[in-house]
């Protein structure tokens, strides 16, 4: 099956089950043409007439590029051939309400890592699909368990598609010379213990104690309350860190830190963290802020921060033991405070 299998067919046969896989698969095989036409435009870099150069800023202050706005609207064109209730994006200030009739709504991120576009690393779009209220408007304030399917598609060395309808998470990748995708892995399994993480550690004098805790029991490795070493790897594209904690483990932060504008980290909920958290889960993982399940959240604004702690289960869990007893993390992580005894009991 793995390499014979197509997209096509695969959604096909889901799209069978019932009216509303037939609107999710709809609308998954117009987000799949649009990201060939992405990868297509990604892949020519400066060879396009869009230079990946910052353009201006979206909705929430973020620069924008002029890539996220072209690939917003190949997303948007693609999408607006399928029945859709609402459609939200990174890249549009408010939600857009379309066929009332509809059964789903979709929320993206078109471009995701687009700060890596003009380096040559991997970058990538993200879609969290959902039923459709009686009230679209109401659409994205929806819990990250209501999502029925979730997937996000990398552009790097391979196009490949990254895929859960509910029932486990799967891999497509582009047969360029064919133009569309195959099965390349079936049903993957994160491990539950990791043995790297990924963290933008230039962060680090803003980070809360428990994250310090947990990255200095990382870093001590063997000789620390781990009992084994860590690698350490940050590409700064969420779509990059996804793809390789689904390939083999490791744990991937981006917490709330002490930054003006970093109180509930970077990440959106609602087109970044509620998909990733649903692939990740389905992949066995897990998907947290510290404290909360991402999946049991709703949002109350449409571009929303969170903090965002996925991966390997047992790693996900160690930072929310750390979140929930802080006094190991302060002795841990505030070693001056412990010698001058401030906190000693
Ligand atoms: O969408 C935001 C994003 O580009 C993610 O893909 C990535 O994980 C993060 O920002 C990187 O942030 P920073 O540049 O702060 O490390
Ligand atoms: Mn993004």
């Amino acid at each position: 099956m793995i390499g014979q299998l197509t997209l096509e067919d695969y959604l096909q046969r889901y799209s069978e089950t019932g009216p509303l896989a037939l609107a999710v698969a709809t609308a998954v095989d117009a987000i799949t043409v649009a990201a060939i036409e992405i990868a297509e435009l990604t892949g020519r870099g400066a060879l396009s007439d869009k230079s990946g150069l910052a353009t201006g800023r979206n909705s929430d202050g973020d620069l924008q590029r002029d890539l996220d706005v072209q690939a917003d609207a190949i997303i948007r064109r693609c999408l607006g051939k399928v029945p859709i209730a609402a459609l939200a994006s990174e890249e549009m200030q408010e939600a857009e309400i379309g066929d009332r009739e509809a059964r789903i709504c979709v929320a993206i991120d078109p471009l995701d890592g687009s700060s890596n576009i003009d380096i040559n690393m991997t970058v990538g779009t993200i879609f969290s699909i959902l039923p459709a209220p009686d009230d679209p408007s109401l659409a994205f304030g929806q819990c990250g368990t209501a999502q029925l399917a979730a997937g996000f598609v990398t552009y790097g060395p391979q196009t490949s598609l990254v895929l859960t309808l509910g029932d486990g998470v799967d891999i497509f990748t582009l047969d360029r010379a064919a133009g569309g995708f195959r099965l390349a892995r079936r049903a993957l399994r994160i491990p539950d213990t990791a043995e790297e993480f990924a963290i933008n550690a230039s962060n680090r004098r803003h980070w809360d104690p428990p994250v310090r805790a947990f990255i200095d029991e990382c870093l001590a490795g063997v000789d620390g309350p781990a009992s084994r070493d860590f690698n350490m790897r940050w590409i700064g594209s969420l779509v990059a860190e996804a793809y390789r904690i689904l390939s083999r483990g490791g744990v991937f932060l981006y917490p709330s830190d002490a930054r003006p504008g970093y109180g509930d980290g970077r990440l959106r909920l609602v087109y970044e963290a509620h998909p990733i958290a649903f692939i990740i889960e389905q992949a066995g993982g897990a998907a947290s802020t510290g404290r909360e399940r991402i999946l049991d959240l709703a949002a109350h604004s449409l571009h929303q921060r969170v903090p965002l702690i996925m991966g390997s289960s047992g790693e996900v869990r160690r930072v929310e033991e750390l979140h929930c007893d802080p006094l190991p993390a302060a002795s841990v992580s505030a070693p001056l405070f412990a010698q001058r005894g401030f906190f000693r009991l």
